[in-house]
């Protein structure tokens, strides 16, 4: 039992260290140093998160594993391989490959992003008793010292953002692997930090997953803030024109409360908020706020609301306490 488990941890550092290899030393992996180095991470960044290259053959990783050992009941429990027509293939191909490392550093999985437009255009370690997205960050192991020291979080959605943001010197930052946040992440995140930035894409996708996440990493006990990138933005795509000091002035500084967030969110269900709608948004408003147990952000928002929605704020105020004292 442990001597399975720790051969399928052999197996996974093993295939991290030939796509690495592959990428940085061979003409097979010129295609992915190439478009690596398009996507402006530097070769420190590439051998620190031991980026790689899954080459085009049907089955070099597997012939590479297998003369060091790795059984075929291994390379199929690792998902590194797959079985076609009784022949081991490798499962990854004409692929960038980012090790995917558990809590305690060891490689356990893989996200492949492909060159072109191919989809799926990240394909992941399927779920194995290592490897379960839910229970991971991206990123985490070089993150845990700047999240603790900052005694904040930085969440983004995606693997580049992170190597982007790392490389950039912003070091507390991490990612989940494409599926949306579990509880058990924010309880995790909340051992090693109270404060939370959620750092979504700036498209339609992103700030949904902001507002689905946000109660998930509340009720775990974070205090979270909502990070505004520019429309279509991701981090990576902003940090390829503006150097850290501004993202940290105009992205971090300027991230609202969960609160506006969640205010600013409400207004997608009422298109005429400003006007015809106005009283019927700020209905839904004070109760989203009622719920709120920070009084100093309800106070916050209702200044916003105030003056967004020219409404005196003692009324505002008014109706928000009853309704708390309703709830009560
Ligand atoms: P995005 O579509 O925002 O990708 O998905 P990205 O991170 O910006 O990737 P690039 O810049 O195009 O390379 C966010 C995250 O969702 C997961 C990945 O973890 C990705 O980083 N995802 C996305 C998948 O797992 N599979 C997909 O097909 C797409
Ligand atoms: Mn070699
Ligand atoms: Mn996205
Ligand atoms: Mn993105
Ligand atoms: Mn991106």
């Amino acid at each position: 039992e442990g001597s399975e488990r720790s051969e399928r941890l052999r197996a996974l550092d093993l295939a991290a260290k030939f796509y690495n290899h592959i990428v940085m030393n061979h003409d097979a992996g010129t295609q992915g140093l190439t478009y690596l180095l398009g996507r402006n991470l530097s070769k420190k960044i590439i051998m620190d998160y031991q980026l790689g290259y899954a080459p085009q053959g049907e089955q070099t990783l597997v012939d590479f594993l297998q003369k060091r050992q790795i059984s075929r009941e291994t390379l199929l429990e690792t998902n590194l391989a797959v079985e076609r027509s009784g022949l081991l293939r490798d499962r990854f191909r004409h692929r960038v490959m980012y090790p995917i490392w558990d809590f305690q550093g060891r490689v356990v999985g893989f996200g492949a992003r492909s060159l072109g437009g191919e989809e799926p255009k990240y394909l992941n370690t399927a779920e194995t008793p290592l490897f379960q997205k839910g229970r991971l960050l991206y990123g985490f192991h070089r993150a845990r010292r700047a999240i603790r020291k900052s005694g904040m979080t930085l969440l983004a959605e995606g693997y580049m953002d992170v190597l982007a943001l790392h490389q950039a010197g912003v070091e507390n930052a991490v990612a989940a692997l494409g599926t949306a946040l579990t509880p058990e992440q924010a309880v995790f995140l909340k051992r090693v930090a109270d404060d939370v930035i959620l750092l979504y894409d700036g498209d339609e996708a992103g700030q949904r997953a902001a507002a689905r996440n946000l109660p998930i990493l509340r009720q775990a006990g974070l205090n979270v803030r909502v990070a505004r990138l520019p429309s279509g933005i991701d981090p990576d795509e902003y940090l390829k024109t503006r150097d850290a000091s501004a993202f940290r002035v105009e992205v971090l500084e300027t991230a609202v409360s969960g609160l506006l967030f969640e205010l600013q969110f409400l207004t997608r269900s009422h298109p005429n908020h400003l006007t015809s709608d106005r009283l019927a948004y700020l209905k839904d408003a004070e109760s989203i706020l009622a719920r709120d147990e920070s009084a100093v952000e309800r106070e916050e928002a209702l200044t916003y609301l105030a003056e967004t929605y020219q409404s005196p704020i003692e009324a505002l105020r008014e109706d928000v306490l009853r309704l708390r004292r309703a709830l009560e």
